[in-house]
């Protein structure tokens, strides 16, 4: 999705401006755009379609000096992806420009009234419209720039993250959110200010953040205290959070590509999500959301899980380890759904949000209909200080540090590795988890890294397989119990990345429709590891093979049977059932990743994807 970044200060703001549209790339985007204010007093704007560094050439050997600028990369919604929509936007009388994220409902009457009234649009955005009326309205009531963005701002329905400056205002961003992240960093004593999307773009220049919320304007003027204000021009206290972000974890360290060294990270970082939370010694997990929640959770009528993508599959696996351990009845909604459904949702219920990003606009919607209704709010989150965390009543970060490509792969196992420690802590609050199983549970969770590791050092046999399927125009995935959500997230990485049409499937469904589609051209991954139904899973398999389907199988180690009867075999090591998903979907990524790099494609920012869905 769009990404916005935004800085006033003392130092030169293009570079600080172009570094920030380069950790933001990670959104998924398809043009750019920079604007800045030099000395002249005069607005510098470049655009470009496609990646940062063609906007880059657009200015080099141009004027882009200024210490004050605002930039963008832009996901189109409203128009197709090209120079005259990309942003920054420039008003009619050339005086003020503005980057968007979000989208405007209502941006169709908006540009009939102001066609109306003489305005004429030279991009067929949505976000000019709001420019536009922006400028109408300090025009018609003669009001400074903050008050007729926020008497602007009352008249649009949609979503939005905004960054507008003057070129009247050399020192002055004027910001504005509903809807759609926005970070201010502080720098010391308010000698500049950083604007962003997220934290990324701000890290490494100040650790203090504000996060801005719904129906908030800020004015970020150097050298003054920040301005935060309702759109009731009441002012709000500004809450600076010290966000501590690792630097080094925003490149790509040493491997080709960020979705490759986020694969190979899952040893460490997953050890990271467990660090402080299981206590090898007193062989006890430590979650302050549950002995915090203690009694919701455990009297809890039924959990509800809200969440998208790769986060709903991780649902589906969090509802099988909730409904095991601790015998409460989980439903998992997809949130586009959830929210629209009229849902029957009230005090008892505890509904979770799972989401990498934090930001994801349906899932934060669909909490926020929850929350209204009675439920308590339980995040799942990696991005720290996020909306969705900060919406929640409680909650368990992933801590997997921040994921860059836009398939998701660390973020999935994080959440699933969160769910296991929850469900043993919980069941055993609750006495609905004996101690043999408790114990073998934890001591697995501390052995799955190094399993993970084994995994991962067979990358080049995958590889191998890999490369005779990048011609594929299809390929079935099936897997049964906890491995039937690993085959829905096979499927979606490897669609994801590589354009290759592919389906999940619960392995005894295959015979009510997809076995019509297997011949010699359908290859099925079968996810045929040791996991409660090997028998049935084998006789699915024959029923594939028989019909000339191409099988490619995950075994567990020193399994014989499959590979009797099938050629490309992928072993990986044995694990109690609960936990297979963070073993099984091992070479589902590395198998998406080989075929999609095999295919020479962009791995990281595939096309028509962001990695942060900030509209609904
Ligand atoms: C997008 C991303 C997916 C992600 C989904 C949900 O579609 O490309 O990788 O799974 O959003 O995002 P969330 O941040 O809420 O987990």
């Amino acid at each position: 999705m769009c990404g916005i970044v935004g800085y006033t200060g003392y130092r030169e703001a293009y570079p600080i401006l172009i570094k920030g549209l380069h950790r933001l790339e990670y959104r998924g985007y398809d043009s750019a755009g920079v604007a800045t204010l030099g000395e002249d007093g005069k607005l510098k704007i470049y655009k470009a379609v496609g990646k940062v560094v063609n906007l880059e050439q657009q200015a080099e050997g141009n004027d882009h000096s200024g210490t004050l600028g605002i930039a963008h990369t832009r996901w189109a919604t409203h128009g197709a992806p090209n120079e005259r929509n990309a942003h920054p936007h420039l008003s009619q009388s050339g005086k003020l420009t503005l980057v968007h994220n979000g989208i405007i409902e209502n941006a169709g009457i908006l540009r009939q009234q102001l066609s109306s009234k003489g305005y004429t649009f030279k991009s067929d955005t949505d976000s000019e419209v709001m420019l536009q009326l922006i400028e109408y309205t300090r025009e018609k009531h003669k009001r400074d720039l903050a008050s007729s963005v926020r008497a602007a701002l009352k008249k649009i329905i949609g979503a939005y993250a905004i960054a507008l400056i003057d070129e009247d205002s050399p020192d002055t961003i004027i910001v504005a959110r509903k809807s759609s992240p926005l970070a201010i960093g502080i720098g010391e004593n308010n000698s500049e200010y950083f604007i962003a999307s997220d934290a990324s773009p701000i890290a490494g220049y100040t650790n203090r953040i504000v996060y801005l919320e719904d129906d908030q304007i800020a004015v970020c003027r150097r050298g003054e205290e920040l301005q935060i204000m309702d759109f009731n021009a009441m002012r709000v206290e500004v809450d600076a959070k010290e966000i501590d972000l690792d630097v080094s974890m925003l490149d790509k360290g040493g491997f080709p590509h960020f979705m490759a060294r986020e694969i190979f990270d899952q040893p460490a970082v997953l050890r990271e999500c467990m660090r402080g939370r299981l206590l090898t010694a007193h062989r006890r997990i430590v979650l302050s959301a549950v002995s915090g929640h203690r009694e919701d959770l455990i009297g809890a009528r039924r959990f509800i899980m809200v969440s998208c993508g790769t986060s709903w599959h991780a649902a589906l696996i969090g509802k099988q380890l909730i409904e095991e351990y601790c015998r409460i009845p989980v439903e998992v909604a997809y949130a586009s759904e959830f929210r629209y459904s009229n849902p029957v949702v009230g005090p008892g219920d505890v509904v979770f949000a799972i989401s990498q990003s934090g930001e994801t606009a349906d899932t934060l919607s669909a909490i926020q209909l929850a929350k209204e209704r009675g439920a308590l709010i339980f995040g799942i989150v990696n991005a720290v200080g996020s909306s969705i965390a900060r919406a929640s009543d409680t909650g368990v970060y992933i801590h997997v540090g921040p994921e860059i490509g836009v398939a998701s792969t660390k973020a999935f196992t994080g959440q699933t590795t969160v769910f296991a420690m929850l469900a043993l802590a919980l069941g055993r609050e609750k006495g609905t988890v004996d101690e043999k199983t408790y114990e073998a549970v934890f001591s697995e969770l501390e052995n799955i890294p190094n399993k993970i590791q084994s995994i991962l050092d067979r990358s080049d046999e995958i590889k191998a397989i890999a490369s005779a399927y990048a011609g594929k125009r299809n390929v079935l995935y099936l897997g049964r119990g906890m491995n039937y959500p690993v085959a829905l997230e096979g499927a979606l990485k490897l669609k994801e990345i590589s354009y290759i049409h592919a389906e999940g499937y619960p392995a005894a469904e295959m015979k009510h429709g997809p076995i019509a589609l297997i011949d010699e051209d359908m290859p099925v991954v079968f996810l045929a590891n040791s996991c409660g139904q090997y028998e049935k899973i084998l006789s699915n398999m024959q029923e594939v093979i028989s019909r000339g389907g191409d099988v490619i199988a995950v075994v567990t180690e020193g399994d014989t049977r499959v590979k009797e009867i099938v050629d490309k075999v992928i072993e990986i090591p044995d694990t109690i059932d609960s936990l297979v998903p963070l073993l099984s979907v091992i070479p589902m990524q590395l198998l998406a990743y080989h075929i999609a790099v095999a295919k020479g494609l962009d791995v990281d920012q595939p096309r028509n994807l962001a990695k942060s869905v900030t509209v609904e």
